[in-house]
């Protein structure tokens, strides 16, 4: 439907996690007419389950250059070694800039701040909040200061699409918005600056770590306005999330990294560490690594699940130190004082993205991302635990400075059309929202941590008649799914699904988070490269 309503501004910014709030602010305070839009509330994100933290070297004795060299390895061959550069050291003072904004860090007595360790960081280097709640006390700092500060914001708005101009620069979004009041229905914003900071996607799988909001839509509105995408088959599996059954969907409880940091060990059901001997970081081996070891042990064993064993922390500690899993764990009936704890991999991130420069921009004038929406090039094949909070920080400062020289000189915007939709309806059929849970299982089945030729073909098969029906259902029968949150959700699920399958057919090797039984091994001399997709109008 064509918007209802529109508003201007100089920038808006899609999304309220780390990215989104920081690049508002600095947008805002360099002088630019901020909106801010977010699909639930502003602290929806992913932002506020983060637990371990955030990586930069603020301790003594560490530096950038040992945390870049970290960050290589863990990205298995594929980081852009610049952008790593950028994120390593502008990260400390950007951690520094956040306390500035309000956010709390838990330190030590002499009044330090405390640092632990997470898998792949040879050093203590992770900065922590309220022991295991350092996204909350960062959404916490953000929207405080956010909403101290003349922001627009418009909540429970679903972006749809980009608007461009003539010339193929952005000029706003369409978004869908309900229960605002003056603005509900389908309206758009004007601005010659989109910052796209929408987070992950992790809601492609039956079991995530991510919120039920983390449905790539970033992704899919950059690729119907045709942006480059990149990396998009590098989702990171994390290794200990609360096993809770084999029937448990949606967002399951991460027991975070952080617990393997101060000493938990990974059992099986017969209480042999099995982690030991396969790396030399044990269970602080970077996050593939762990993640194989662990299903390659539950092949071996026939079990759904593995033992994260912290009964040695004792509850003195599990109180002070790791209070949100505690109560998590719990809640699910297990006391991880007197027992260990079951878990399994399930999926947490997605390493690629909207592809950007060191500046946050992607392949479209005035289109910009930050966060988990962004492919940057820090993260390559797989990201560095803790590395995506500071990510998110650094580039998102950097978009704010860039957008205020970027548009010096700029006309304002009034109009434009969806980008990849010239009559100004959806870009691509609507789904109705029960295909949801039917995208899940296809891409559990076939593209979860074990992927193999057969298995994503598979996938692939499955999802293209997915689309193929929908677009009948639109185009012929005259069944087209009703425009609406779900609807958008699962089409856009539909599409960042059907490219993440094509890359990983693609890559036939094993790299970093991406796991091919059929090509077990790492190919440096065909595949030390990205795929990146841009997708023509006919195959959106
Ligand atoms: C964790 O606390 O284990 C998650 C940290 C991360 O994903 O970076």
């Amino acid at each position: 439907p064509a918007p209802g309503w529109s508003i201007d501004a100089d920038v808006v910014v899609v999304g309220s996690g780390v990215a989104g709030l920081t690049a508002a602010l600095r947008c805002s305070a360099v002088g630019l007419r901020t909106v801010v839009v977010t699909k639930a509330r502003l602290d929806d994100g992913s932002t506020r389950w983060a637990q371990g933290g955030i990586a930069a070297a603020l301790g003594e004795g560490d530096t950038p250059e040992q945390h870049l060299d970290d960050t290589l390895v863990a990205g298995a061959g594929l980081c852009d070694p610049e952008a790593v550069r950028t994120l390593v050291t502008e990260g400390p003072a950007a951690v520094r800039r956040l306390i500035d904004t309000g956010a709390r860090f838990d330190t030590e007595e002499g009044g330090d701040i405390a640092l632990t360790r997470e898998g792949g960081h040879h050093r203590r280097r992770i900065a922590h909040a309220g022991g295991d709640a350092t996204g909350a006390e960062i959404s916490r700092a953000l929207v405080t200061a956010i909403r101290e500060r003349a922001i627009r914001i418009i909540e429970h708005a679903l972006v749809l699409d980009l608007l461009t101009d003539e010339d193929g620069r952005t000029s706003g979004i369409t978004l869908h918005v309900m229960g605002e009041g003056q603005h509900d229905g389908v309206g758009a914003v004007h601005a010659p600056a989109v910052v796209l900071a929408t987070g992950g996607m992790g809601q492609v799988f039956s079991a995530t770590t991510n919120p039920s909001v983390s449905t790539g839509d970033g992704v899919a509105l950059a690729l119907r306005a045709g942006a480059e995408v990149s990396d998009l088959e590098f989702v990171q599996f994390h290794p200990t999330v609360l096993y809770l059954g084999p029937d448990s969907e949606g967002q399951q409880p991460l027991v975070s990294e952080a617990v393997r940091g101060e000493g938990a060990h990974l059992v099986d059901a017969s209480g042999t560490r099995f982690m030991v001997g396969q790396h030399e970081l044990a269970e602080l081996a970077p996050r593939d690594i762990v993640a194989k070891g662990i299903m390659r042990r539950m092949q071996e064993q026939g079990a759904d699940h593995m033992l994260l064993d912290a009964r040695h922390f004792g509850a003195e500690m599990w109180e002070a130190r790791f209070p949100t899993i505690l109560a998590a764990c719990r809640a699910h009936g297990i006391d991880p004082v007197t027992e260990p704890i079951p878990v399994a991999p399930a999926a947490h991130y997605a390493s690629g993205g909207v592809r950007t420069d060191l500046h946050g921009r992607t392949t479209v004038p005035g289109l910009y991302a930050c966060g988990e929406v962004a492919c940057t090039g820090v993260h390559g094949a797989n990201r560095l635990a803790s590395n995506s909070l500071l990510e998110g920080l650094v580039f998102a400062e950097r978009i704010a400075m860039t957008i205020a020289t970027d548009r010096s000189g700029a006309a304002p915007v009034t109009g434009g059309r969806t980008a990849g939709a010239p009559d100004g309806g959806p870009a691509v059929p609507l789904l109705l929202p029960e295909a949801r849970h039917e995208i899940q299982q296809i891409m559990t089945d076939g593209a979860g941590v074990l992927r193999s030729a057969t298995s994503l073909d598979d996938a692939a098969d499955a999802l293209e008649a997915l689309h193929l029906s929908a677009q009948h259902d639109a185009e012929e029968s005259g069944k087209a799914a009703e425009p609406g949150v779900e609807s958008w959700e699962a089409t856009n699920l539909l599409l960042v699904s059907r490219v993440l399958v094509a890359a990983a057919r693609e890559r036939a090797e094993t790299r970093g988070c991406h796991w091919r039984e059929d090509h077990p091994d790492r190919d440096d001399t065909q595949w030390r490269r990205h795929i990146v997709v841009r997708l023509t109008p006919d195959r959106r």
